[in-house]
């Protein structure tokens, strides 16, 4: 690691110019939706713009903790990161919209939301919060593991401890639903569930899969209470110092990289149930009966939900078509 780190510190450009080291972090392994994604990038900006910049990986949270990352964004002292929105409502309370349950239908819903007027709108808004947001990618829609049992109805979430992200809007929803739950950063998340500290957690199949949650949840319940948009952020200290041109190759790199990652998306969901099935886990789809009931009973949640965000802006991510 020393040597690698040496390396990219005296790198130099074709031109002879220092190589700009930019290091990325994320909290999922190279092999996940976030790691094929800032591959995507990184092979994006060098095809543009050859040497210009050395990209310095730090997968599987070898930064910290999301929230630890983001605030490193912020401050410069990290270039970029990939995250889940999940994290972000702590930095711009605004975007906890897009983590109401059941808000979304489908991923095809969420991408032309995302991709329109209210998410660009919403990428904006980042800029208020110190971070520079270039583009929307995803996780998927979450669903919930644990070790107790399968759940069916409402009342088997009770009393389950549940990890959820340190996110408000999912903290009342499992709360309303009369689980325990239990907010925790995600590098803690595994050590727990071997402990036993908790009984579960809930994230889409593409973190379900790529985090082999497998070896030590035995049920999922396949609910897909939350869709989990990710973000693409670099730090103002960077971005301010592009050229136009740089800024038009990392733009495009965005676009690449969010491409990867709903590619992968798009593919896990396909094969990423098969595949925790073989892996041992026991698994059980909410009809849409089921799910309705799961839906009833956030009513109270729904009611702080429309006061925080506005029923308005609620009704028209509905209406998107
Ligand atoms: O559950 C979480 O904390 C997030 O979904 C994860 C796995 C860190 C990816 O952003």
């Amino acid at each position: 690691m020393k040597y690698v780190y040496a390396a990219a510190l005296i790198g130099t450009t074709a031109a002879g110019a220092a190589a700009q080291e930019v290091k990325i972090g994320y909290a999922l392994a190279e092999d996940s939706h976030y790691g094929v994604a800032a591959k995507a990038f990184e092979r994006s900006v060098t095809d543009s713009l050859g040497d210009q910049f050395s990209f310095r990986h730090f997968p599987s949270s070898g930064l910290g903790g999301e929230r630890e990352v983001v605030e490193g964004v912020q401050l410069g002292s990290v270039e970029m990161t990939i995250v889940s929105t999940g994290t972000l409502s702590n930095f711009l309370p605004e975007v906890g919209v897009f983590d109401v349950p059941f808000l979304f239908a489908s991923l095809d819903h969420a991408r032309k939301v995302l991709d329109g007027e209210i998410g660009q709108d919403m990428l904006a808004k980042f800029d208020d919060a110190g971070l520079r947001a270039l583009a929307w990618g995803e996780q998927g829609f979450r669903h919930i593991t644990n070790n107790r049992g399968p759940i069916a109805t409402p009342e088997d979430t009770e009393g389950l401890k549940i990890r959820t992200m340190e996110n408000p809007v999912h903290i009342e929803a499992f709360r309303a639903l009369g689980a325990a739950p239990t907010p925790m950063a995600w590098p803690e998340v595994i050590g727990a569930l071997q402990q036993g500290a908790i009984d579960g957690q809930e994230n889409p199949l593409s973190v379900i899969v790529s985090a082999k949650l497998s070896e030590v949840q035995k049920y999922l319940t396949l609910d897909g209470h939350v869709y989990s948009p990710a973000v693409i952020l670099i730090s103002p200290a960077l971005w301010g110092q592009l050229d136009d041109a740089q800024k038009t190759a990392f733009d495009q790199a965005a676009t690449d990289a969010v491409a990867a990652m709903r590619g992968y998306v798009d593919d896990v969901e396909a094969s990423g149930v098969a595949t925790l099935k073989e892996q041992g886990m026991q698994v059980n789809e909410l009809s849409p009966d089921q799910k309705a009931a799961f839906r009833d009973a956030l009513a109270e949640p729904y009611k702080t939900y429309e006061a925080q965000f506005g029923k308005d802006l609620m009704d028209r991510i509905q209406a998107v078509d």
